[in-house]
């Protein structure tokens, strides 16, 4: 199971919350999940970009709450999950049910805490599944992934780099770093996102040692 892209918060019927993810990242694995044999569930929030491979089957979302709902149905028949998505942390406590028209000059949004997916299924994992989970940090990046990977209960988890020129979200490229549950780590150059995919793939392969 792989969740991946953005997620989209109703403001109303016309806006919404939402971040910069492509989705890249995600499709990228789920691509190379596939072409190493795996049956991959793709849950994919709104993004243009697309997979194109038989063992791949995808199912759109557009919010957090809908995209947990997806990945609690096909959790416990996956072996491995990998959490790329950048869901959106909070959305409007009361979406509009008509578009808002223009009045004051400040208007204020009262925002709720959505799902967090990886934490609630990081839960119920048995001990055969494997969790991973991505983090982009603009500071104290080791410390917030480590705190991450203990808290949401992953066995790897995959640091963004947001310093360098070419990494992270819209771009082709990423540079990670890999954090293991027994304390080892890797750091990658700056790749092709298929060639992260395939990085990553490995260190999944090293999660049970
Ligand atoms: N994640 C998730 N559901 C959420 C938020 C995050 O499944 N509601 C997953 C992401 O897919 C990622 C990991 O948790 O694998 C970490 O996401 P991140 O946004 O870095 O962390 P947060 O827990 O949202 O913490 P913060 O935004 O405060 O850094």
């Amino acid at each position: 199971m792989i969740t991946a892209g953005p997620t989209y918060e109703a403001i109303d019927p016309v806006r919404f919350i939402g971040n910069h993810s492509s989705g890249k990242m995600g499709i990228a694995l789920a691509q190379e999940m596939a072409a190493r044999g795996a049956h991959v569930q793709l849950i994919l929030g709104p993004t243009t970009v697309n997979s194109n491979h038989l063992n791949i089957q995808t199912t759109h979302v557009t919010t957090a709450d809908e995209m947990f709902e997806q990945a609690k149905a096909v959790h416990s028949s996956s072996d491995i999950c990998i959490f790329a998505a950048a869901v959106a942390d909070y959305s409007p406590a009361h979406p509009a049910t008509e578009k808002l028209k223009k009045k004051d000059s400040r208007l204020s949004i009262e925002l709720k805490k959505n799902v967090d997916i990886a934490a609630e299924l990081g839960k119920i994992k048995s001990t055969q599944q494997i969790h991973i989970g991505f983090a982009l940090e603009t500071q104290n990046g080791e410390e917030n992934a480590l705190q991450k990977l203990t808290q949401k209960n992953f066995d790897l988890i995959v640091l963004n780099s947001t310093k360098d020129e070419g990494a992270g979200f819209k771009h082709d490229t990423n540079k990670v770093t890999l954090y293991f549950r027994n304390g080892t780590k890797e750091v990658s150059e700056l790749l092709p996102k298929k060639a992260i995919a395939s990085l990553i793939a490995e260190g999944i392969k090293k999660t049970k040692n």
